[in-house]
């Protein structure tokens, strides 16, 4: 028995059709990157896969009584993963009318002070990963505000789910309203603080989380580096050139740098473990510090078109001369949906006016396996593979009118159902969500088919 309220007793299993990646597509129709199997069943132990396979093998060797969950119509692939989004921002998203900075100043900033409350802070935590469940979304990387307070609120809500959250305390130490502003010292201290008490405890995970080089003193870039060094196993999220506004003011802001790349570069920020929302107007130099760092370029689709800031060029990025780790993130506030089956559909979007595309298969991937990869958490999340965590999603293509009318067209071909599902496909296309193998979202309420062998 785990220590989860209502927590079903183990094991149990989870049955339907199942989607898992084995490798990064090569393009479309590249059926060897994918296993699926039809009738399939996934056995929980623990919180972990212990076995995967066809239900009519596995069901057979199961102990007696042992509770199944059936989905007959659904598509089952693992839980999300989200790389870049903000959980202070859940009352920012879909304000009007402005680009990156004037956004920030406006209504981010404002919105973001409230997080000194705890209790504000706390029920804000609750809806968030309520809103990231309902979306089939079972890890992301968030950033919380400057008040320690934000971060605890958010790892504390997300150890009760059983979720695995990478967050960080943003570091900020100019350019922003006094109520939002730590120093150097004080921002290392408690990011420091809560990497102690966050970091690898459970499933939580910390990032270090300059917000961007704007609000950031080279004395604070200094000292989120010293934190990088300090303690080898934690991330570091910032944001890189979304807005080409943002860009010249960082040009004046740190005249010797030789780009805005280089501004993180010297102060040891780059890394495996590095994460850089948006990378749209870089120079070739930074492409190429960012591929020879390991560094990953996050893609936010509906943010920067929300917010105007650019398409992302995906080919030249992943597929160039010097190719970078890509993966892709909401980046709610700035982006306009949790979804992660709408950002992949704006993701296409970007793609095609770039005279580039997405193939279905691809962007499932991307949202699996490559953004667990992108992590370094191959082979615990993104796949359903045995020793994963059963963090899984439960899909349904026939979720509204359209995208049912829609299938009456697609007779079997798997990636064409994936392209229905990321193009018309939302929240009300997750049937269910599971954290550890225990039901955390269920769409339909009591669910038609649960049943024991
Ligand atoms: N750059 C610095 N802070 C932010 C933020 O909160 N959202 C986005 N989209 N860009 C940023
Ligand atoms: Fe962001």
């Amino acid at each position: 028995m785990r220590d989860m309220a209502g927590s079903a007793p183990e094991p149990k299993a989870i049955r339907g059709r199942l989607l898992s990646f084995t490798a990064e597509p090569s393009g479309p129709g590249d059926t060897a990157s994918y296993r699926l199997i039809d009738d399939g069943l996934v056995v929980v132990r623990d919180g972990r896969i212990a076995e995967v396979g066809e239900a009519r093998s596995l069901l057979p060797g199961l102990p007696p009584g042992t509770p199944v969950d059936h989905h007959p119509h659904g598509l089952i692939v693992p839980g999300l993963i989200d790389t870049h989004i903000h959980f202070p921002q859940t009352q920012v998203i879909a304000s009007y009318g402005a680009q990156l900075l004037e956004w920030l100043n406006k209504y981010t900033f404002v919105e973001e002070q409230r997080f000194a409350d705890p209790d504000h802070a706390a029920r804000n935590a609750s809806f968030f990963l309520d809103e990231l469940l309902r979306n089939g979304t079972t890890t992301a990387v968030v950033y919380a505000t400057v008040h320690p307070g934000s971060v605890e609120a958010l790892f504390a809500e997300s150890e009760r789910r059983g979720t695995a959250m990478i967050a960080g305390k943003v570091m900020m130490d100019r350019n922003a309203p006094p109520g939002l502003r730590d120093t150097a010292q004080s921002g290392y201290d408690e990011s420091r603080a809560l990497i102690g008490r966050w970091h690898g405890r459970g499933r939580q995970l910390y990032a270090v989380t300059p917000r961007f080089a704007i609000t950031s003193t080279e004395a604070q870039l200094e000292a989120a580096g010293a934190l990088n060094r300090e303690f080898s196993g934690v991330y570091m999220q910032t944001h890189l050139s979304e807005n080409l506004k943002e860009i010249e003011t960082v040009r004046g802001l740190f005249p010797d740098a030789r780009h805005y790349t280089d501004v993180y570069d010297r102060y040891g920020l780059l890394g495996e473990r590095s994460l850089f929302g948006h990378c749209i107007h870089l120079e070739d130099d930074e492409v190429r510090r960012l591929s020879e760092s390991r560094s990953v370029a996050v893609f936010c689709p509906t943010s920067n078109l929300f917010i105007g800031s650019g398409l992302f060029d995906l080919e030249r990025l992943a597929r160039g001369r010097d190719p970078v780790r890509v993966s892709v993130a909401t980046d709610v506030g700035g982006g306009t949906s949790y979804s992660m089956l709408r950002t992949a559909a704006e993701g296409y979007k970007v793609l095609q006016l770039g005279g580039q595309n997405l193939p279905a298969l691809s962007a499932f991937h991307m949202m699996t396996r490559g953004n667990a990869l992108s992590l370094g958490l191959g082979g615990t999340i993104g796949t359903i593979e045995p020793g994963c965590f059963a963090d899984l999603a439960v899909l349904d293509a026939r979720a509204t009118p359209a995208m049912a009318h829609r299938m009456e067209t697609v007779d079997g071909d798997l990636e064409e159902e994936l392209f229905v599902l990321m193009t018309l496909g939302d929240d009300r296309a997750v049937a269910a969500t599971y954290v550890q193998g225990r039901r955390a979202w269920d769409r339909d309420g009591g669910m038609g088919m649960v049943g024991a062998v």
